[in-house]
């Protein structure tokens, strides 16, 4: 009974093994699945540091996770960031594998197959997203690469990065403050977004009110006057939409009113290759960003 109760992949199975539970006595019925609930976390992660079950895992994760926890597992608006070392509640892969299984009582972390997902993820599957999770975390390097120093003098000047990125209340507004993405994404990871910026978007986290973040989509209008807007989208419902444009102006515009309005996961950020930015250059940058952020 327990092997087809595992076995979450087929909703017949899972039902039936329900209704079999059912014939049971209550507490039984409790024993047994907090037996097959320990019985399982206190089994060890069949794919440690594997990169195919990451993979696999970071596409369970962007299906059951990312809606909460942001693409990336970078935090979003409802649930935190797991890139981060430090864990409240899942301190090693057994406390995790229970928290995904489980979920959080009296918090919005869902268990494992209640958050209108389907029939929930096998054992296997949730291994897979741990694996994936701890693929993204942020590990402070034996040695710190690069020289922040320089990395600081070039995110200012001869990178441009500040034209459009604030640190510590200094630059532009246009793309995301990154203070803090030192400390909570890996180096791999903000390398990845300066070499290949419309990969994964950032999400914008600043207001607390919107229930779920926006991602940084580029949007291009053309006003009624013939006038061409292109920036990024603050706010958008589907009668107006509030974009701040290159030149970090905010207009507020009514969607019925415009001749055009287009919009695009292509990042307004350039693409930093190799010959604009050197590989070299780019690690400075990222061990200013990684200083900043851990502070
Ligand atoms: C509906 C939103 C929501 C969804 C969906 C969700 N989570 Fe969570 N998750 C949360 C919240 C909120 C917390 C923090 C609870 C608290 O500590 O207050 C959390 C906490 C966690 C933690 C513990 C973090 C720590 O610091 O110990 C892990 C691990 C986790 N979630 C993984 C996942 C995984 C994996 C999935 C997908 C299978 C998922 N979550 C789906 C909202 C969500
Ligand atoms: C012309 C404006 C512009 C310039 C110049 C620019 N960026 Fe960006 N950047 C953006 C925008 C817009 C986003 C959000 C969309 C995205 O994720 O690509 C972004 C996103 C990012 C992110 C992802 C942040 C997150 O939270 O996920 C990082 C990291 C980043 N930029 C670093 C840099 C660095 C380092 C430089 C300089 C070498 C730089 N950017 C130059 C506009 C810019």
């Amino acid at each position: 009974m327990l092997a087809s109760f595992r076995r979450s992949g087929q909703i017949i199975k899972r039902s039936s093994a329900f209704g079999r539970l059912s014939a049971l006595p209550v507490r039984l019925c409790a024993a047994l699945l907090a037996f097959a609930v320990t019985a399982r976390a206190g089994a060890q992660n069949p794919f440690v540091n594997d990169p195919n079950a990451a993979k696999a895992g970071e596409y369970e994760f962007r299906i059951n996770c990312a809606l909460c926890h942001g693409l990336g597992a970078r935090g979003g608006g409802r649930g935190p960031d797991l890139t981060r070392a430090q864990k409240k509640h899942a301190h090693n892969d057994a406390e995790m594998f229970a928290v995904i299984s489980n979920g959080i009582p009296g918090t919005a972390m869902p268990a494992n197959g209640t958050n209108g997902q389907g029939v929930g993820m096998t054992d296997e599957e949730i291994w897979q997203i741990i694996t994936y999770i701890r693929s993204q975390e942020v590990k402070a390097p034996a040695n710190p690469i690069g020289n922040s120093a320089h990395g600081r003098e070039l995110f200012y000047g001869d990178a441009n990065c500040s034209l459009c990125h604030m640190v510590e209340g200094k630059g532009g507004r246009i793309g995301p403050d990154l203070s803090s993405v030192g400390g909570s994404r890996t180096r791999e990871a903000i390398i990845d977004s300066v070499r290949n910026p419309s990969r994964r978007l950032a999400w914008g986290l600043s207001e607390a009110t919107k229930e779920f973040p926006q991602e940084y989509e580029t949007i291009t209008v053309v006003t009624a006057d013939g006038k061409q807007i292109k920036g990024v989208a603050l706010n958008e419902d589907n009668f107006s939409v509030q974009i701040m444009d290159m030149n970090e102006q905010i207009h507020l515009l009514e969607k019925d009113k415009l001749r055009s309005f287009r919009k695009s996961r292509e990042s307004l950020m350039p693409v930093y290759t190799p010959e604009l930015l050197s590989d070299k250059n780019l690690d400075d940058i990222v061990a200013f960003l990684i200083s900043v952020g851990a502070k």
